[in-house]
């Protein structure tokens, strides 16, 4: 795997660090109330799971899948909510995580649809941010990094399935695209 890396943009050190920060700030400002964190499947769960270990306070988690990107590196711009049964939100205090802010359509539609289900509020944090014009006007209430418009994987994000267990995020060299 590591060799269909091109180079580190973020390593694993240095993520665990700021997530270090991202909690205190979660703690600072949501430690006073029972969160429900509701993660977005399958990006979020490495991010996730070293956050929450950093929130020593009462929480439930849940989880929901959305489809956006079809196994390529270009958002399909359609968010397709993917579960039989969605969480139970109604009254909660979420903290809505995912992997990535990109073109902000899944952040948006699922944000909006937990409100529809009667959300009393929600939160969001994301590890990276890009920084670009977004389809959608979204912006992550907590992000730890922000980046540029290019592809990543590692720490949870994938092509095509794989490279999410890569502990760092990285960018994939050329020829991978191509195989
Ligand atoms: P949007 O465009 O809806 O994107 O804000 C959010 C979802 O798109 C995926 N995504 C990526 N996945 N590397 C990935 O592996 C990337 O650079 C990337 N950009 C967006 C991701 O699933 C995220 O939840």
């Amino acid at each position: 795997m590591d060799a269909d890396i091109e180079k580190v943009l973020i390593d694993e050190e240095v993520i665990l660090r700021r997530l270090d920060v991202m909690a205190e700030r979660i703690l600072e400002e949501l430690g006073n109330e029972e969160i429900l964190v509701v993660g977005i499947l399958t990006g979020a769960l490495v991010f996730m799971a070293d956050l929450l270990r950093r929130l020593p306070v009462p929480l439930q988690i849940e989880t929901l899948s959305v489809a956006s990107y079809h196994g390529g590196t270009e958002s399909s711009g359609v968010v397709k909510f993917l579960d039989a049964k969605l969480p139970e939100v109604e009254g909660r205090n979420i903290l809505l995580c995912d992997d990535i802010l990109d073109t902000g359509r899944t952040l948006k539609a699922v944000r909006t649809k937990l409100m529809e289900m009667g959300a009393a509020r929600v939160k969001t944090a994301v590890l990276l941010s890009k920084d670009k014009d977004r389809a959608e006007d979204v912006e992550a209430d907590y992000y730890a990094f922000g980046m540029g418009d290019e592809f990543v994987v590692g720490y949870g994000l994938d092509y095509q399935g794989r490279y999410r267990n890569l502990p760092y995020v990285g960018v994939l060299k050329e020829e991978v695209y191509s195989r």
